[in-house]
């Protein structure tokens, strides 16, 4: 690919291993950028973090946090983190195939609330799933599940999702309990809004019912023509009682078993939401799964094998 810059800026200047390719994008906090690892001689994401005490301690549990996460095929794999003058950078895998906002753009159907076919929407659901149940094994809560953190490499026919971005992650082994609101309008949990402390695992669980609605459907589930998108907390006004109520439209063209899944998903009681061992024993998400992809996560590393509950962190402290 040829060297490109964007604007005046090279993040990558002077730096002896990664040369920039192109910006990938402009994040909340930071510029992504492709670049060429010359040692490895491969593409690798990364991910610029301005450094100062406002986004620190965010910065800390984003690396600690995509770090703990190696190994599985379906989150973006953590490589090296390095420091310039202002920022702190972070390499990843590149996924080439974009993100999963794109995809369901690209590839839903004409029809009004026709997504992707529920196929391939169960698909790249299965592996959302085993991303997900893989981090709460670790004590993680991503915290941010929607469509534009669900990246896809570039297999064909058909990509493999990769999930990114740990920047408003949690740790239950290591922080306090999630008390603030956080992630983005539409995938928000009620407990979140409601209830001065929440447990983020169980709300990243509603995050991934929402992304499940908008595969399938191609729209938000809590979102109205004529609501005003403009601003976030206008928007939660707007959104909140309908969130809190669960009140959404079933989507049509699906079947029971998936609507079924989809309620179970979408309870706003999290005492009474369906957790993952759950969903991984739902008939709908046991159809069509790979093979081997029930026990892929048994299979993988990772510290409950060692049934040291704290294993994970100091793995963590070790490595950075
Ligand atoms: N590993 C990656 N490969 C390809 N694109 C990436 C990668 N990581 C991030 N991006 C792109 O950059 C965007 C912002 O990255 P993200 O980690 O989500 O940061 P933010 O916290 O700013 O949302 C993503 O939505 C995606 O388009
Ligand atoms: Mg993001």
């Amino acid at each position: 690919m040829a060297q490109q810059e964007h604007g005046d800026r090279d993040l990558l200047a002077g730096n002896a291993r990664y040369k920039k390719l192109q910006d990938l994008n402009e994040g909340t906090f930071g510029v992504v950028m492709l670049a060429l690892d010359t040692q490895a001689r491969e593409q690798v994401a990364i991910k610029f973090l301005e450094r100062g005490a406002g986004v620190s301690r965010g910065v800390v549990r984003e690396v600690l946090n995509h770090r703990l996460c190696v190994a599985h095929p379906n989150i973006v794999q953590f490589k090296e983190v390095f420091l310039t003058p202002q920022h702190l950078a972070i390499v990843m895998e590149f996924a080439a195939g974009g993100d999963m906002f794109e995809y369901v753009i690209k590839h839903k159907g004409s029809a009004p609330g026709e997504g992707l076919p529920e196929d391939v929407a169960r698909g790249f659901f299965q592996q959302l799933i085993l991303a997900l149940d893989f981090c709460q094994k670790l004590g993680i809560a991503n915290r941010d599940i929607k469509l534009e953190n669900t990246l896809l490499d570039g297999a064909l026919p058909r990509p493999n999702v990769k999930l990114c971005d740990f920047g408003y992650s949690k740790n239950e082994f290591v922080d306090s309990r999630p008390k603030t609101v956080s992630g983005t309008p539409d995938y928000i949990a009620p407990e979140v809004l409601l209830n001065d402390q929440y447990d983020g695992k169980k709300a990243d669980i509603w995050s991934c019912g929402v992304m499940l609605y908008v595969m399938l459907t191609a729209v938000l589930p809590f979102a109205k023509r004529g609501d005003d998108r403009s601003n976030n907390l206008v928007r939660l006004q707007q959104l909140f009682p309908r969130i809190v109520a669960a009140d959404y439209e079933q989507p049509r063209r699906v079947t029971d078993e998936c609507r079924h899944l989809l309620k179970r998903m979408l309870t706003p009681d999290p005492t009474k939401r369906i957790t993952i061992p759950e969903i991984m024993q739902h008939s709908w998400f046991l159809s069509n799964l790979g093979p081997g992809m029930g026990e892929l996560n048994n299979r993988l590393p990772g510290p409950w094998t060692t049934g040291s509950p704290d294993a994970p962190f100091h793995g963590a402290r070790r490595a950075i």
